[in-house]
């Protein structure tokens, strides 16, 4: 009996030892008491196109986000015609990987299919039949996953940065009240998920009041909001931390999570939306050709210097997270790694950025293996 013990004792001790080496720390164990630590995949990563990409997702990720594959336009590209060969494999992909899968975006202006909001002339349809096209499209798509998705963001992108209500079509046919509608057809679908609203600037003052403002007027009509996604697609020279900090403390004053939804920090100089993304259009090409060399600075790799303020900045900004882990209870970089973040192509395209946790060979930016390290 005793020898039959220690054999086993020695047979696990060599198991361990092969399984445990090469002995890389994964950045879920490090932050497994604070909060999930979340990736946007493209369908290209769980087509199984993306190997590399894949051994560090499933290492150091514990959450994942469909980037594109359940948006409106790709999950319901006509109407009563649904593709979920993507979405499908994402949320097994993360099942089989044992991780939280959230389910990204409902209702959203962008990325909606043209026929959504119109009738056949092209003009908008009438309350009527849009309240009645966003709960049949919540109801198949939230149903669908059933049980299987942690949370769904219900609403994205509805508020201005000034904090008004952004004139798309879901406003202009149905007012405020599209946003109520949409966490009712949620709920109605899966009342066991949780909902969330999710923005971008949400450091602005404006944008604070609004959410502030929406979150509890649902919560004293009954409705069901878990949590209040802060996009965070954040850069060198903005936002001002403080702001941010003080964002996470007044949205976690409504009783709801804050979640940090889709984090990137571009490396490169900040582009004026209007402005700048205006005049890059009517430029001819050879102006085109000049204006990019101030813009796509680093077309060859990160400067160290750069390099090193990108990563103090974003310790900074962990930090800030782990501060407020007991308000925080996710956060996930939109995307893995920066040859496929999407910062490459926008605001204007040609860009080579540098915005993410994996930097273009799958190596984890320094930052980040410091924070493990510790
Ligand atoms: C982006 C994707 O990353 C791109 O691939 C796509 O072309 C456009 O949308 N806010 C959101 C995300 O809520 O869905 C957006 O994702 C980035 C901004």
């Amino acid at each position: 009996m005793k020898r039959i013990l220690s054999l086993s004792l020695l047979a696990a001790a060599c198991t361990h030892a092969w399984s445990a080496s090469p002995a890389q720390p994964a950045v879920k164990d490090h932050f497994k008491n604070y909060f999930l630590i979340g990736t946007a995949l493209p369908v290209r990563h769980v087509n199984g196109l993306d190997p590399k990409g894949d051994s560090i997702v499933s290492l150091h990720f514990n959450a994942i986000v469909a980037e594109n594959c359940m948006k409106n336009a790709e999950i319901q590209p006509e109407e009563g015609k649904f593709n979920w060969t993507d979405a499908d494999k994402l949320v097994k992909y993360g099942e089989d990987r044992g991780m939280t899968v959230t389910g990204h975006a409902l209702i959203w202006h962008s990325q909606l299919a043209p026929w959504f909001a119109k009738d056949k002339d092209g003009n908008l349809v009438s309350p009527e039949v849009l309240k009645k096209r966003m709960r049949d499209h919540i109801h198949a798509v939230v149903g669908r996953y059933k049980g299987r998705i942690k949370g769904w963001d219900v609403v994205n992108e509805p508020i201005e940065d000034d904090g008004s209500y952004r004139k798309s079509p879901f406003y202009q046919i149905l007012g405020e009240e599209f946003i109520p509608l949409a966490f009712q057809y949620a709920h109605e679908a899966d009342p066991d998920a949780e909902l969330y609203i999710n923005d971008y600037s949400m450091f602005l003052p404006g944008k604070r009041r609004a959410y502030v403002k929406i979150v509890n007027d649902l919560k004293k009509r009954g409705l069901r909001i878990d949590g209040i996604g802060m996009q965070s697609h954040i850069g060198m020279d903005y936002p001002d931390l403080a702001e941010y900090e003080k964002s996470i403390e007044e949205y976690a004053s409504t009783g709801c999570q804050v979640m940090i939804t889709e984090l990137d920090m571009s490396a490169l100089p900040t582009v004026q939306m209007g402005a700048d993304v205006g005049s890059i259009w009517k430029m001819t090409r050879e102006e085109r050709r000049e204006a990019m060399k101030k813009l796509n600075v680093y077309p060859d790799g990160l400067p160290e210097d750069v390099s090193k303020a990108w990563n103090d900045r974003m310790a900074q900004v962990m930090a800030i997270y782990k501060k407020h882990a007991d308000k925080i209870s996710r956060v996930t970089w939109w995307g893995t790694h920066d040859g496929t973040s999407w910062k490459n192509g926008f605001p204007i395209p040609g860009r080579t950025d540098y915005p993410l946790l994996f930097d273009r060979d799958y190596n984890l930016k320094p930052f980040m293996q410091e924070i493990i390290a510790q």
